[in-house]
């Protein structure tokens, strides 16, 4: 194997970022990245090493703790230095992280779930039906995308009237790509004005929604404005594109392998262990968010500087041959567990809502949609340009109509 380091960006990375991350797994499982600006960063890619790392309470999350070369070159997207957006629970360390979490958390208890089970159901069917009218049909499109953000603007009580809007504004800034910068600032900007009035509108008339909670619990004192609008924001972002890159990604391994989708549609109890499973094959999250070690310490057996920014790959994780046996092939029985979530204080405030759509998704398509295939050669599918996410653009298929 060649002994220089390969992109770890670019279309050759974006199509199939999984050779690099093993060559970096084997050469250089703690990865030095110089950065634009003159920061540094570093970039672990072992099972073992990312799981330390999610674990540690010495790396730290605020951004304000990170080398100051790495802050002031602005790196990121125009969201991310926002103090009216950036200011929620995943950017923040304790004591604060747990004040943030703690205020939303009781919108994502198991009893909450299982009744936004129903609304996942009822959306799925509606979207179902409308992809067997559709000549060309594309289930990232007219499925995985939808799906999520519905049911994120029920939950955060987006008014009906406002969603196709929504929908328009959070597409831009799923793309997360850096050649649409511009465009990712005038979405922010949307974004920003628009949970503000929402907010405002709150606090004129409180609601039953868990916007309505953030309110009252700035009125009560809990939490700061700037705190509500961001955590309203990290909702939205943190809560539908993983699930469109989730539900995307689980549909394209089950079209690579007919004889898993045969086995779920037989039996849909295993639909959980192949979601897992593709959860861990294909982390919807490439990396994890930046963390930035509180005083110096060793990943690895690499010497890391306080504030020097940390990335963890979620994806090179999943991957890890120290940890899962075989681990490029696709075998729901294995029943591993994986890091796709996180680890830690900053575990996934909503894998058990993700869960369940990405369930109810598989399975209605499966049960509705017989002699679904690829509409087009695997070549052609799209990946998100994005070292963040790890999902496909689009999804076209076909299926038997006759017999649908
Ligand atoms: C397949 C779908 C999803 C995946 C793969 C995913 C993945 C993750 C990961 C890896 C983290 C930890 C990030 C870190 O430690 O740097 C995280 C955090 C988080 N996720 Fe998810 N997520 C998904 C869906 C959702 C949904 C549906 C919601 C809410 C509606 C959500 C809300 C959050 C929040 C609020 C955090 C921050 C938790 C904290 O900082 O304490 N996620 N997610």
């Amino acid at each position: 194997m060649s002994p220089t380091p390969p992109a770890t960006h670019g279309p050759g990375f974006e199509a199939d970022p999984h050779p690099a991350y093993r060559w970096l797994r084997e050469h250089s499982p703690v990865h030095r990245v110089d950065l634009p600006g003159g920061a540094r960063a570093w970039l672990v890619t072992r099972y073992g090493d990312a799981r330390d790392v999610l674990a540690d309470p010495n790396m730290l999350k605020d951004p304000a703790r990170a080398d100051p070369v790495w802050y002031r070159a602005g790196l990121g997207l125009p969201f991310d230095h926002r103090p009216s957006l950036v200011r929620s629970m995943v950017n923040a360390d304790a004591p604060d992280h747990a004040r943030l979490r703690g205020v939303t958390a009781g919108a994502f208890t198991p009893r909450r779930v299982r009744e936004l089970q129903e609304s996942a159901e009822r959306i799925t069917g509606e979207l179902l039906d409308a992809v067997e009218r559709e000549p060309a049909p594309d289930l990232v499109r007219d499925l995985a995308y939808p799906l999520p953000i519905a049911i994120i603007c029920d939950i955060l009580g987006v008014p009906r009237a406002n969603r196709p809007e929504f929908h328009r504004q959070a597409a831009v800034i799923d793309s997360s790509s850096p050649d649409e910068l511009d465009a990712i600032g005038a979405a922010t900007d949307w974004f920003d004005a628009y949970l503000g009035e929402l907010v405002d509108a709150r606090l004129r008339s409180p609601s039953d929604d868990l916007l309505g909670d953030l309110v009252e619990a700035h009125r009560s004192g809990e939490l700061m404005r700037d705190e509500v609008t961001s955590t309203a924001f990290l909702l939205l972002v943190a809560g539908h594109e993983t699930t469109v890159a989730l539900i995307g990604t689980m549909f394209l391994l089950l079209l690579r392998h007919p004889e898993e989708m045969a086995r779920l549609r037989e039996d849909p109890e295993l639909v959980g262990p192949a979601i897992e499973e593709s959860l861990r094959l294909e982390s919807p999250l490439q990396n994890a968010t930046w963390r930035f070690p509180a005083v110096p310490a060793t990943v690895g057996g690499v010497r890391l500087e306080a504030g020097e920014p940390v990335l963890v790959s979620l994806l090179s994780a999943g991957r890890d041959p120290e940890r899962y046996e075989d681990p490029d092939s696709f075998d729901p029985g294995r029943g591993a567990s994986h890091l796709s979530f996180g680890h830690g204080a900053h575990f996934c405030l909503g894998a058990r809502l993700a869960r369940v759509q990405a369930r109810v998704a598989v399975t209605a398509v499966l049960r509705r949609f017989p002699g679904l295939r690829l509409a087009v050669r695997e070549d052609e599918l799209r990946w998100w340009p994005s070292m963040i996410m790890h999902g496909l653009f689009a999804l076209p298929v076909a299926f038997d109509r006759t017999a649908a």
